[in-house]
């Protein structure tokens, strides 16, 4: 198996997750940042945030020479077989991509090129962003190179076994690209065991958004039926199970309703696709209503609160969860932000708590909210909990216990991780997202 020489530009999620686990292959791996504080971090061992499994892997892979940190990309790229671009593209305010650090980057490797390098670009690009690495590269270095566009779709919190393990790998290639650079990309990603899916570079970028607006659509059409099962008395999930059983959509699906999605990616891709639809003059307005459903979800799961506790002002709301989803800290876009800001802004006093996610909280919300370490501490005295993450160890919780802890037992759960049979049974005023309520007080919000 043939090694390389690796630079990885920009050592944010995709970055450092790309880079540890190529060097796990036995690649020799720099990952560069101009965030000196970040670096300095990674090389004494501090990941940047929380992914399950990460920091252990990259002090293994720098105790073994295959991984290091630098801020230096000009002393890196001269000599790199291949330079990964995984640099940050932020949403500008009127939702189109900000390529700036992409544009930085080409600039940056441009004069460092020998000749026969791969640039591949990692970071989610609106089309034709490969042709312009290129014709910035290009004003500095006139040998022969390579862009080729390879988007990167792995899960936060699952990070590591999605790269390692990929449900495909998506290579796209400029036209004239030799035969030579498409070996070594296939030798470089051998471990996707053939799940290899070659295009030309516009292709591989457009399949990253649609991609992401697919999953994204699925969870808004799950949450509009769930919406109707609350209407009609019935229960989303057993809708779910009977359409993930279809082979056409599958197990896999994303089908959980909720208080719907956040996270850096799908909100930022779905805005950056409707842009780009825009500017070649196609109204693609179906992505408008799956962003409207989902902004809808984070309404509905504080009208449910209100519903139960309608006086809130002064009410202590125990909040369980913060971050987008389990197994991260990271909270860009999450639904709990604009749920807190919401019941923050009805005069609840908030009583939040999350396995990992509390600094970055902190950072959102300052002391306008109080921490607690666990939900014990949150659940204590409460009128009302909000369960907004589903983290597993919230689902163990022992409900007689949580009985005795609150004030008033009230729960509304916006990820349907409780039995709402059980939890009637247990005295508490219930409620979920697009099922049944048994307990009796609780009465449906749409009728
Ligand atoms: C998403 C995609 O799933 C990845 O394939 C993609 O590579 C990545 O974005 C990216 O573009 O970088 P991620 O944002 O890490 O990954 O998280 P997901 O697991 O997809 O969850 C996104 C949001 O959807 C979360 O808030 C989650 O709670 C919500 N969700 C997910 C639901 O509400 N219902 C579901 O059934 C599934």
């Amino acid at each position: 198996m043939e090694h390389y020489r690796i630079t990885i530009l920009g050592t944010g999620y995709v970055g450092l997750v790309t880079g540890v686990c190529l060097a796990s292959f036995g690649h020799k791996v720099t990952c560069v940042d101009i965030d000196v504080k970040k670096i300095v971090g990674l090389k004494r061992g501090v990941m940047p945030f929380f992914e399950p499994g990460l920091a252990s892997l990259v002090r293994h892979q720098v105790k073994q020479k295959r991984l290091q940190f630098s801020t230096d990309a000009h002393a890196s790229i001269p000599g790199s077989e291949m330079i990964f671009m995984t640099v940050g593209t932020p949403a500008k305010r009127d939702g189109s991509v900000d390529l700036s650090y992409v544009r930085d980057a080409a600039d940056m490797i441009g004069p460092h090129l020998r000749g026969q390098e791969i640039i591949i670009s990692k970071s989610t690009v609106p089309v034709g962003t490969s042709q312009t690495i290129r014709r910035i590269i290009r004003r500095h270095f006139r040998g022969p190179f390579a862009v080729v566009s390879n988007p990167e779709f792995l899960r936060e919190g699952v990070a590591l076994k999605a790269f390692s393990r990929p449900d495909r790998v998506v290579l796209g290639y400029e036209p004239k690209t030799s035969a030579t650079v498409k070996r070594k990309m296939r030798s470089l990603y051998r471990f996707a065991r053939g799940r290899i899916i070659q295009t030309n570079t516009e292709t591989a970028e457009l399949i990253k958004y649609a991609a992401n607006v697919f999953l994204a659509g699925e969870i808004s059409f799950i949450n509009s039926i769930a919406r109707l099962c609350e209407e009609v008395g019935t229960n989303v999930e057993d809708v779910a199970r009977a359409l993930r059983a279809d082979p056409r959509i599958g197990q896999k699906a994303f089908l959980n309703a909720g208080i719907g999605y956040g996270g850096l990616c799908f909100p930022k891709d779905i805005r950056a696709l409707i842009k780009m639809s825009k500017r070649i003059g196609y109204r693609f307005s179906y992505l408008n209503v799956i962003e409207e459903v989902n902004r809808d979800q984070r309404k509905l799961f504080v009208d449910k609160i209100r519903r139960l506790v309608p006086r809130l002002r002064g009410a202590k709301v125990a909040i369980l969860g913060l971050s987008f989803k389990p197994d991260t800290d990271d909270m860009r876009d999450a639904p709990s932000i604009e749920i807190i800001k919401r019941l923050l802004c009805l005069g609840a006093k908030i009583t939040a708590t999350d396995p990992v996610a509390i600094p970055t909280a902190h950072r959102i919300f300052g002391n306008s909210i109080t921490y607690v370490p666990d939900a014990a501490s949150a659940l204590k005295g409460a009128d009302v909990a909000g369960i907004v993450t589903e983290w597993p160890i919230y689902r163990r919780l022992n409900f007689t216990k949580v009985r005795r802890l609150m004030r008033h037992p009230n729960v509304v759960d916006g990820r349907n991780i409780f039995d709402p049979k059980k939890m009637a049974l247990l005295g508490f005023r219930y409620d979920s997202i697009g099922r049944k309520n048994f307990s009796p007080s609780v009465t449906p919000l749409y009728t």
